[in-house]
């Protein structure tokens, strides 16, 4: 298809959750249920292209083939958004790839969708702040709107309900500043997940018993965690981003039917976590939507840390990141 406009670049990087999003009050424009807190990684970036074109479609190519299936529907669909409030028609060719695993509750869509939302908005010419950039990103997949930023970021679950809901729904940075902890990502399993972590929400929250006590213990944890971080207490941080994932798992084991994201691998990390600490080291797990575990400690402790748990046998491989950047444009030029 022959291009028709200039190139706009982006790189965005995934954000891990220490307060978790999990349930949506709107399915339609991703309101979430509770509020949410995360840490932006310096890994696994994802690097995405927008261009306008001529034709009837957009061309669109994800992690070097064409995308096929609910993957193009999900980012067609994102694109139509962008065009409706650019008051444009113009089809786009969109290059997008990952750096690390994809869909394996790695945040992949998170920075796929940030990265998306920045690159799609300057082609697309909305002028939009970071704030609105958070909430656009946050259409494509919730915890993408936390991505935009760098270091601690606060997704507030915002108030009310249809628009008012929309514009108050947004992340923004929180400090942190003098807090340099490490996240040793323990990859027990690089494929994807077979159950999507917007259709478990969905079966969670309308089906388990113990979803509203984690929604609103959540609120309480993520109170705590902005006053932990505000004083820059990491064993106070891993503690609550431990308790506040371990019960969003319980809440999907809970319910009808169970979904069950861990394995035996993950437990098996989970148990060397526990042994570290009882070692007097200061690490703390935390897992999304899949079987890998990230390990909250210190930057000094993070080589033991991740020699520990690549000990544990070759079911896992260890990436230690560090606070990231938030997403930005690299190139838009003709
Ligand atoms: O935005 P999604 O659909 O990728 O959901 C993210 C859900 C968790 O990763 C499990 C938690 C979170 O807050 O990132």
């Amino acid at each position: 298809a022959a291009v028709t406009g200039p190139v706009a670049e982006s790189v965005a990087y995934p954000n891990i959750a220490l307060v978790k999003y999990w349930g949506k009050r709107d399915e339609d424009l991703f309101l979430p249920v509770t509020g949410s807190l995360s840490m932006t990684l310096d890994i696994f970036p994802t690097t995405t292209s927008v261009r306008m074109i001529e034709g009837p479609t957009d061309v669109i190519e994800f992690n070097g083939v064409a995308a096929t299936g609910a993957a193009r529907t999900r980012i067609e669909t994102f694109l139509d958004l962008v065009r409706a409030r650019a008051g444009r028609a113009d089809r786009a060719m969109v290059v997008t790839s990952n750096a690390g695993p994809t869909g394996a509750g790695l945040a992949s869509s998170a920075s796929g969708f940030a990265a998306l939302a920045t690159a799609a908005a300057a082609a697309y010419e909305l002028d939009l702040d970071g704030r609105a950039l958070s909430r656009l990103a946050r259409r494509g997949s919730g915890s993408a709107s936390r991505s935009i930023f760098g270091g601690f970021v606060v997704w507030h679950a915002g108030e009310g309900e249809g628009e008012a809901g929309d514009l108050s729904s947004y992340a923004e940075p929180i400090g942190g500043d003098g807090l340099d902890p490490a996240l040793v990502v323990a990859v027990v399993n690089q494929g994807a997940k077979a159950v999507s972590s917007r259709a478990a929400m969905r079966e969670t929250t309308a089906t388990s018993p113990f979803y509203r006590p984690w929604a609103e213990s959540s609120v309480l944890d993520l109170a705590e965690m902005r006053t932990a971080i505000a004083r820059r207490d990491l064993p106070a941080i891993g503690e609550i981003a431990e308790r506040n994932a371990l019960g969003m798992h319980a809440t999907m084991l809970t319910a009808r039917p169970g979904i069950r994201y861990l394995s035996p691998h993950s437990i098996a990390v989970l148990d060397a976590v526990l042994a570290l600490r009882a070692d007097g080291i200061p690490a703390y797990a935390t897992i999304d939507a899949g079987p890998n575990v990230k390990v909250l400690c210190t930057r000094a402790d993070a080589p033991r840390v991740s020699a520990v748990l690549d000990g544990l046998g070759d079911f896992v491989t260890t990436r230690t990141a560090h606070i990231g950047p938030g997403a930005s444009l690299t190139t838009s030029s003709a």
